[in-house]
């Protein structure tokens, strides 16, 4: 199988249709593998990201979404390949250096210090201090309003992340990582795993308030198609390391997903029923 998208402005199928000058874009990822020793979590593999888009990356367990988050957002290198952030090549060798080069990432509870406040938290290494002291007051007033402002409700900004749900604690990390003014890239690895309806429902207007606002562009992992079609303009199938589907939202449809999924699940039995029936 290959993967149709070459952004080099070569040959484009129907099914990666979403495509645009470059740019437009303010990430690309250019021809990208990761090898782990004998494992290939990700081959040949083309992305892009429009500025103020929201970009659904899908596909089974294992696909290798996160893999290719994790090379984003400068957690490990690639194996080869490029990334362009607004058109100029960068390598990253640590996640504080993307963060600093405006691209963040979110991973569910991992995050936040727990023994910490709300506004201890939303302030973590970047406290406004008036030596020797922490500006307490500034750092409660700010959190307070920027979490109202971003339609995050909790009852206190004066409690203890550890006293809050895992959805009030993804939409707090996510505050927070779009608070930095710097930060161009948001990555949102499987935020909606594991909520509630009523969480889930908070991290997605949380993301679409985002989009509103239209200055940060997102990369958003799920494994609810509906829920990814409802919020993102367009749709990345990743499949056994290479991305085989590019659509945007509205030219595809939960049914579509799921049976560009169930195909691969059928050739992937019928392969394996074949080698047993040679065996
Ligand atoms: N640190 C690692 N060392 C060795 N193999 C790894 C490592 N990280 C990931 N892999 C392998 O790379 C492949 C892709 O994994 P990845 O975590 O990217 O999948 P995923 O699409 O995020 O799956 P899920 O939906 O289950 O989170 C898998 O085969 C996995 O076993
Ligand atoms: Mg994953």
């Amino acid at each position: 199988m290959t993967s149709d998208n070459d952004l080099g402005g070569g040959t484009v199928s129907s099914e990666v249709g979403a495509f645009s000058t470059p740019t437009d874009d303010i990430l690309r990822v250019e021809h990208i593998s990761k090898r782990y020793g004998a494992v290939t979590a990700l081959v040949d593999v083309n992305l892009r990201l429009a500025r103020g888009e929201v970009l659904g990356l899908i596909g089974d367990n294992g696909a290798g979404k996160s893999t290719l988050l994790k090379i984003i957002c400068g957690f490990q290198p690639p194996t080869s390949g490029r990334i362009l952030l607004e058109g100029r090549e960068v390598h990253f060798s640590s996640v504080q250096q993307a963060r600093a080069a405006g691209i963040d990432v979110v991973y569910q509870d991992l995050a936040l210090v727990p023994q910490l406040t709300v506004y201890h938290n939303m302030f973590l290494n970047r406290e406004p201090v008036r030596w020797p002291l922490l500006r307490n007051r500034v750092m409660r007033k700010l959190s307070r309003e920027h979490l109202d402002d971003m339609g995050v409700h909790l009852p206190s900004v004066n409690v203890e992340v550890a006293s809050l749900s895992g959805g009030q604690r993804q939409a707090i990390a996510v505050a927070r990582s779009v608070y930095s003014e710097n930060n161009k890239v948001l990555l949102l690895d499987e935020p909606l795993a594991a909520m509630g309806v009523k969480e889930g429902a908070m991290i997605l207007d949380l993301v679409r308030g985002l989009k509103e606002r239209g200055n940060v562009s997102i990369i958003i992992i799920a494994h609810n198609y509906g829920q990814v079609l409802e919020v993102c303009d367009r749709v990345n199938l990743l499949q056994g390391g290479r991305i085989t589907y590019d659509k945007y939202s509205s030219e595809t449809s939960v049914e579509e997903l799921t049976e560009r999924v169930v195909a691969e699940y059928r050739k992937a039995l019928e392969e394996r029923q074949r080698e047993q029936r040679s065996a």
